[in-house]
């Protein structure tokens, strides 16, 4: 039997591209974001393979537990969960909408922790297949260090990093594999989404087929935390080393047009 990864935020950049790349893997898909055409778009590109797709707006509360009961109502199981959804919001802390702050960390944060607790359970309870069960988490680079102008943001990724590791000390021996792929400035609809497209940030970006492919290939060798590319490691390493106030002072330059 195949085994099959539940893919969040799967309509475009990063979770696009890990659809392609479970499938193309073997497993089947569940891929799941708000625009429903896009993910039958990529169904369609995928029709060689088992894809079901379910739109759903994962900001709103309760829709986690909507998707997990959807899935088990299909009778499907997921080895794998991907929790890429997410978006980031660019300006004064004080003057971007609560309500928008509220719904990025509905979705950044509540959602994939809820994910993250009802699959669990599944998983524990799921064969070993060649290639591991668990949960691949995207934070980014903004864990590791607090973010000016992107304040929540930066804090929601500093709580899936922390999530994540966590939860790989917890889970040892259990044979699921936990990882957090942090991925620095992506060439993705993010930064539009954002309302970020002017900053510095854009000024250096990766791929996000070689941000997702780094991601996968991290997981399947058991790896902890994934930071794709050099300039990023370098980065996330000075973040340990250089003062918090000097690393906010630093984001604060690259967050500002
Ligand atoms: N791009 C970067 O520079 C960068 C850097 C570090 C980390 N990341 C992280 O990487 C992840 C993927 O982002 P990306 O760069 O691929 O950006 P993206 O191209 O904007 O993709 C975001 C995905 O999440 C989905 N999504 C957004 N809001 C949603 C909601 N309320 N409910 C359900 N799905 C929702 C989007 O689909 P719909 O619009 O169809 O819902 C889309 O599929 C995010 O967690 C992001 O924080 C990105």
């Amino acid at each position: 039997m195949k085994p099959t990864a539940l893919i969040t935020g799967a309509s475009g950049g990063i979770g696009y591209e890990f659809a392609h790349l479970f499938a193309k893997a073997g497993y089947k898909l569940i891929v799941t974001a708000r625009t429903e055409e896009k993910l039958e778009k990529l169904k369609q590109e995928l029709s060689e393979h088992e894809v079901t797709i379910i739109p759903l707006d994962l900001s709103m509360p309760g829709a986690a537990e909507k998707l997990y009961h959807k899935v088990k109502d299909n009778g499907q199981t997921v080895e794998v969960l991907v929790n890429n959804a997410g978006f980031g919001l660019n300006g004064p802390f004080d003057e971007l909408p609560l309500i928008e702050q509220q719904k990025m960390l509905q979705l950044n944060v509540n959602a994939l922790t809820e994910l993250t607790h009802h699959f669990l359970q599944d998983m524990k309870a799921a064969p070993l297949y060649d290639i591991p069960k668990g949960i691949i988490n995207v934070a980014s680079t903004a864990a590791f260090q607090p973010g000016p102008r992107m304040a929540v943001y930066y804090a929601s990724k500093a709580y899936v990093l922390s999530l994540t590791e966590a939860l790989v000390e917890e889970l040892k021996g259990t044979g699921i594999t936990i990882t957090s792929l942090c991925p620095g400035a992506t060439d993705t609809n993010f930064f539009k989404a954002a309302k970020a497209e002017n900053t510095k940030l854009v000024n250096s970006t990766m791929s996000p087929k070689d941000v997702a492919k780094a991601g996968f290939l991290g997981f399947v060798k058991g790896k902890r935390v994934v930071i794709p590319g050099k300039a990023n490691q370098s980065m996330a390493y000075a973040a340990k080393i250089i003062p918090r106030s000097i690393g906010a002072k630093l984001a604060h330059y690259v967050d500002r047009p």
